[in-house]
């Protein structure tokens, strides 16, 4: 895949199948760190939900404050592209390690589509990063559907954070009962979406 060089100075992907970078290309750490790990406000012990594991690098921010992740991804390949890339967050490096098939208890991935291995998790979540392609190009972890399958796994007032303000995106977490409001606005002049499990 091709590397794109983001604002921030750290690399990303472009993924040729859905013809748009797997980050903002404003900053691909600082999207991890801004859109996702504060507004989640994400501490020591919590236990995180990753719809989408692309390059890792929002599970790597997580681990580096010292969060537990379990993370959701189907496309295998990805494990392999990512030992080419680099992060500087020590934790990338476990990241990797976990991809190329190390067992550690900070971080499980779970391969296939996201819709089924969702229902294989007991365990409930502080937070939720909710990071797939976009709904026009990804539509299917976009649902009220797929939502409420996410809503049921997190405690109450967990947050699930995404970088999408689209209209589909805030309709359907509202109908799947989240309270729906403004999260940051980074590197471009909409929000993102934040969705509080009241
Ligand atoms: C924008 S990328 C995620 C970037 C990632 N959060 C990171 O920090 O590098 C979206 C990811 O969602 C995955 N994906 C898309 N549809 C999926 C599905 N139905 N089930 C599981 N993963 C899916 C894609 O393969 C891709 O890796």
């Amino acid at each position: 895949m091709k590397k794109v060089e983001t604002g921030d100075g750290t690399i990303t992907l472009f993924s040729e199948e859905y013809d748009q970078p797997f980050h903002s290309r404003s900053g691909a750490l600082e999207e991890s760190e801004k859109k996702y790990i504060v507004p989640c406000k994400v501490k020591e012990g919590d236990l995180i939900l990753d719809v989408g594991f692309g390059l890792g690098f929002n599970v790597a921010a997580a681990l580096e404050k010292k969060a537990k992740v379990i993370s959701l991804e189907k496309d295998e390949t990805l494990f392999k592209e990512i030992q080419e890339l680099d992060l500087p967050l020590d934790s990338y490096q476990l990241v990797k390690d976990v991809a190329n098939g190390l067992e550690d208890e900070r971080l499980k991935i779970l391969v296939g589509d996201a819709r089924d291995t969702i229902k294989t998790i007991n365990e409930k979540f502080d937070a939720v990063f909710h990071d797939p392609f976009s709904p026009p190009t990804n539509p299917e972890l976009w649902t009220e559907e797929f939502f409420l399958e996410v809503k049921k796994r997190m405690k109450k007032g967990a947050i699930l954070a995404t970088y999408s303000y689209a209209r589909v995106t805030r309709d359907n977490l509202k109908k799947a009962g989240f309270k729906v409001i403004d999260g940051p606005i980074v590197g471009r002049r909409s929000p993102s979406t934040l969705a509080i499990n009241e």
